[in-house]
Parts: C-alpha cells; sequence; structure tokens
C-alpha cells in the first residue's frame, strides 16, 4: 500500500475510486470554506472547473490574485508554473496542484542551464522572462512578464539597454514589431498556438467571410498578420465583448469560449483547427489534466502541494515583484 506522498511521487496526483457517489462540487464547496480555501483558475481549464472556481483569470490577473489573497491554502487549478508563481508570491500559504504532470510546453523549452548560458554569452542585456517559466527561469530573469503586460514591460526599459526576451519567439516577435524594439529572442513556443493550422483558418475565414479572427500573440507570425485582433487572453475576452460581430474564430486555447459565450450568449465563437485541421484538436494537453475529481482529493488531502527551495523562490520573487510594481 502505497502513502499518498508516494502515491504523488509515482503519478503526480491522487487516485481515486468514487464507490460511495460522492458529489464532488458538493465536498468542494464543503471543503474549501472548512480550510479556508481559495480556487484559481485559468481561462484554459475546462468549463466546468471554471463554474465553480472563486476567481478565474489570465496569467496576469491570476499573479495579482495569488499575492492578494487572505486564504491559508491557494488551490491552483491551472499549470505547473501558475501554482509556483502563487507559492513565490505568497510563500506563508500552502498552494496545492491538482495534477503535478501539468507541465508546460513552454517552460519546457526553456530549460534554466541552457538560458544561463545564454544570458552568459550577452552580457550587459536586460532579462525579460514571460511568466510561463520555471521558478530557475525566473531567478535569472530582471523582470517577468505576461502576454498582457509584455508591452508595457518592454517599454519600461530604457531604449539604451539591450534586452534578452525569453522563451517564446511568437510573443517576442509580435512585441519587437509593435515596440519597434530590437531583441535577443529564444526560440521556444507553445504547442497549442504554435499548431495551428494556417490553412485551415484561411478555409473558414472563406467559408465565415463576416467573422472575425482572432489570435493570441503565442501564434506564429503567419496568423497574427491575417487576424482582426491580436491580444492575451483576456485582451481577446474583452474584444469579443465589445466588438460589434457576431461571429468570432478564435486561435487561442478552446477553454476561452467558456467565458466568451457566457458573456455574449447570442454571438458565435468558432475554435480555430490544429494542425490537423479537420478536427479542432488545439486543446492544451496539460490544462485539461485538471478534472473535479481531480480537485476534490486536491483539496480533501492537500497534496500535491508546491514546495521551492528558498534561495530559488528569493531571487525568483524580484521579477515577479518588480512585474506586478510595473502593471
Ligand atoms: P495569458 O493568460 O497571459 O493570455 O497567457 C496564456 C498562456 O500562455 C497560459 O499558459
Amino acid at each position: 500500500m502505497f502513502s499518498l506522498k508516494e502515491e504523488i511521487e509515482k503519478n503526480g496526483f491522487i487516485k481515486f475510486n468514487n464507490s460511495e457517489n460522492i458529489d464532488f462540487v458538493k465536498e468542494i464547496n464543503k471543503l474549501r470554506k472548512e480550510k479556508n480555501a481559495v480556487i484559481l483558475a485559468h481561462y484554459y481549464v475546462s468549463g466546468e472547473i471554471q463554474d465553480i472556481a472563486d476567481f478565474v483569470g489570465d496569467s496576469l490577473a491570476l499573479s495579482q490574485k495569488a499575492a492578494s489573497t487572505n486564504a491559508d491554502i491557494i488551490v491552483f487549478v491551472g499549470v505547473h508554473f501558475m501554482a509556483e508563481t502563487a507559492k513565490i508570491l505568497s510563500p506563508e500559504k500552502k498552494v496545492i496542484l491538482p495534477d503535478l504532470n501539468a507541465g508546460c510546453s513552454l517552460a519546457d523549452s526553456c530549460p534554466d542551464d541552457k538560458f544561463e548560458e545564454f544570458i552568459k554569452l550577452h552580457p550587459n542585456h536586460t532579462v525579460i522572462s514571460y511568466v510561463n517559466t520555471t521558478a530557475k527561469v525566473k531567478a535569472l530573469t530582471d523582470i517577468v512578464c505576461t502576454s498582457s503586460n509584455a508591452k508595457q514591460i518592454v517599454e519600461s526599459i530604457p531604449e539604451n539597454k539591450p534586452i534578452i526576451f525569453g522563451p517564446d519567439k511568437n510573443l517576442g516577435n509580435y512585441i519587437s514589431r509593435v515596440t519597434g524594439r530590437k531583441m535577443l529572442i529564444w526560440d521556444g513556443a507553445c504547442h497549442v498556438h504554435n499548431e495551428f493550422s494556417l490553412e485551415g483558418i484561411i478555409q473558414l475565414k472563406k467559408d465565415n467571410p463576416e467573422a472575425k479572427l482572432i489570435a493570441h500573440p503565442e501564434c506564429p507570425f503567419q496568423i497574427q498578420i491575417i487576424a482582426d485582433f491580436v491580444g492575451s487572453t483576456s485582451g481577446l475576452i474583452e474584444y469579443t465583448n465589445t466588438n460589434d460581430a457576431t461571429t468570432f474564430i478564435v486561435a487561442t486555447e478552446p477553454g476561452v469560449l467558456h467565458e466568451m459565450k457566457k458573456r455574449n450568449k447570442h454571438k458565435i465563437f468558432i475554435p480555430a483547427p490544429g494542425e490537423n485541421y479537420d478536427c479542432a484538436c488545439s486543446e492544451c494537453k496539460y490544462m485539461k489534466l485538471n478534472n473535479i475529481q481531480k480537485l476534490y482529493t486536491c483539496l480533501k488531502y492537500e497534496l500535491p502541494e508546491i514546495i521551492i527551495d528558498n534561495t530559488i523562490r528569493e531571487k525568483a520573487y524580484k521579477p515577479i515583484k518588480a512585474m506586478l510594481d510595473l502593471s
């Protein structure tokens, strides 16, 4: 018989056989009150989880919330770097993540040892890292950014100071274009946004000539330039809320469609197709590892817990704090 900690080391989450037919939503509601826990969720998780979360947001709003909550426990229903960021910001709180396997292809595309070598090769640069990075990469960074404040963060660096921007090449090139600022950009990408089918999107535009194409800046250049609007998760939601169009082709993780549909029931949202363009298969496989059952066991046993080495945490805190102060 494994202990729960051993089971987490082996599987990354707690397996559960619901033989007693537990009503997970009811139990989660009870547990979060008893434990003074707050459930934070990203717009990419399933609609079912978004509906019971205390707060749903994009990466920036979630870090702001993690820094300001009075809860004793933060249940982060998102991916590992998000829960890690919450722990860095609120070290006195217990931060738990339903499944430790919920990683991020962007964070994986920037190993800390390689990034450190790159920085050493280019001394005197200001290092800006996207929040989608590990704590170790943040510890090598001068200032963190998210997609909703990347332009503002880049513009805050004096013109004469060269910049290293990592790890998303598509976001980096986009920010470079809109700010006119040359930067050394790390060659990383998000598996969801980098793999939309350009052909499939063009076909959808032909089939729906009245639709607006909206895209996240993690999408490649070829998609950004044909888009009617490029913006962060919250920027895209806001655009569909205020724009007069009634049909939108949405080139980002399709989890956001839940919020878009909730706010605008009469509008039509079409998820942009993934590589295999006869299907809308562009979901983030990591975000989708979260489910109600894992959320329940995570809250009940307060595991898996995010633990960060204190020296790394202190170094990683500074660039996140610098971002929050500017945002
Ligand atoms: P935003 O939440 O900043 O739009 O970024 C999306 C993302 O990359 C989540 O991993």
